[in-house]
């Protein structure tokens, strides 16, 4: 079996990431609640693409790309972080995104301008429609590019989580659960292969943000990322969990995840937001108000960021 070490990466990002103790919400839930910073992963404003972005744009580089495309929803981390990263390593971003919730120069279309990133929206809501437009740019552009799916998850881009349930077992702390939020799937994939192969015994639980077949995608994307690594990993659905914390739809705020940010910059001081982190935080809280964790059990959060969404969705 190869590591998720063994492919090539660019440095991006800062790790590892902190996981620290949340003392005030651990009281409030009767249980051991830590949170692992990946909001902290050190490029533009962190978050959790940032680790998927290290193979995704090795490959890029290795097969000579000038321009990077990617796309997402108006206010995507993703689309953000992929432009910072392809400025950081000199090439041009081009995102082409769903002309779908805010648009306006705030949030992440804020950082967007500021980075001179070529924006483009489509009226679409068929991500088949924005990929075949890439390869229309892209030869028109004449030059070599590299076109990288919605929210960087594919099988190399899961290979960032699979890193991360590596770098979990290396901090040395034991847990009994750990919860991220699901949107496009790389990361919970990442985590759920990563905890079959570096952390047995844990369960992994993906907050669903979005209404996508998870249920698919997830074992898909775990296939696909052991595959890459040739592990000998029989993925099944008994290897993972999903939790609906999606409310009203994707990037509509739901009455929870406004409870849990607030909750959560409140008793902590930390910022979660309102499309992603919030509503996967939500999902935390209503476990543990329904039992699903000991008082002596460790439960991990992975905080994947997205404070751009913070100063957009309201
Ligand atoms: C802040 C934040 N958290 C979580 C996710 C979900 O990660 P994934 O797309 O890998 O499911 C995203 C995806 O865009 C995100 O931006």
């Amino acid at each position: 079996m190869k590591a998720p070490r063994d492919f090539e990466r660019v440095s991006l990002g800062i790790f590892p990431t902190p996981i620290q103790r949340l003392d005030n919400i651990s009281a409030l839930l009767n249980t051991n609640v830590f949170i692992k910073r990946d909001d902290l992963t050190g490029l533009g404003l962190g978050g959790n693409k940032v680790r998927k972005l290290e193979f995704l744009m090795a490959d890029a580089k290795k097969r000579g790309a000038r321009v990077v495309f990617t796309t997402g929803g108006a206010q995507s981390n993703h689309a953000m972080l992929t432009a910072a990263a392809a400025r950081r390593l000199g090439m041009r971003p081009i995102l082409i995104l769903k002309k779908r919730g805010v648009t306006a120069c705030r949030g992440n279309q804020l950082l967007e301008r500021l980075m001179d990133t070529e924006v483009v929206f489509m009226d679409t809501d068929d991500y088949a429609d924005i990929y075949a437009e890439m390869d229309r740019m892209g030869e028109a552009l004449g030059e070599p590019y590299y076109k990288i799916p919605c929210g960087g998850s594919n099988a190399l881009g899961t290979l960032g989580y699979v890193d991360c349930a590596r770098e979990i077992a290396d901090q040395g702390i034991r847990f009994s659960h750990i919860l991220c939020a699901e949107g496009s799937g790389g990361t919970m994939a990442g985590l759920a292969l990563g905890a079959k192969l570096f952390l047995p015994g844990v369960r992994v639980h993906g907050m669903m943000v979005d209404t996508d077949p998870f249920d698919e995608i997830t074992p898909r994307l775990m296939r696909e990322a052991a595959a890459l690594l040739e592990a000998d990993a029989a993925v099944s659905s008994d290897d993972f969990d999903l939790r609906d914390q999606c409310g009203p739809g994707y990037a509509i705020p739901s009455k929870e995840g406004r409870e849990a940010v607030s909750l959560m910059a409140r008793i902590e001081g930390l910022f979660l937001d309102p499309v992603y982190t919030g509503k996967a935080f939500a999902g935390l809280v209503a476990m543990a108000r329904e039992g699903a964790f000991g008082p002596d059990e460790n439960v991990l959060f992975v905080h994947t960021g997205g404070a751009g969404g913070l100063f957009a969705v309201e």
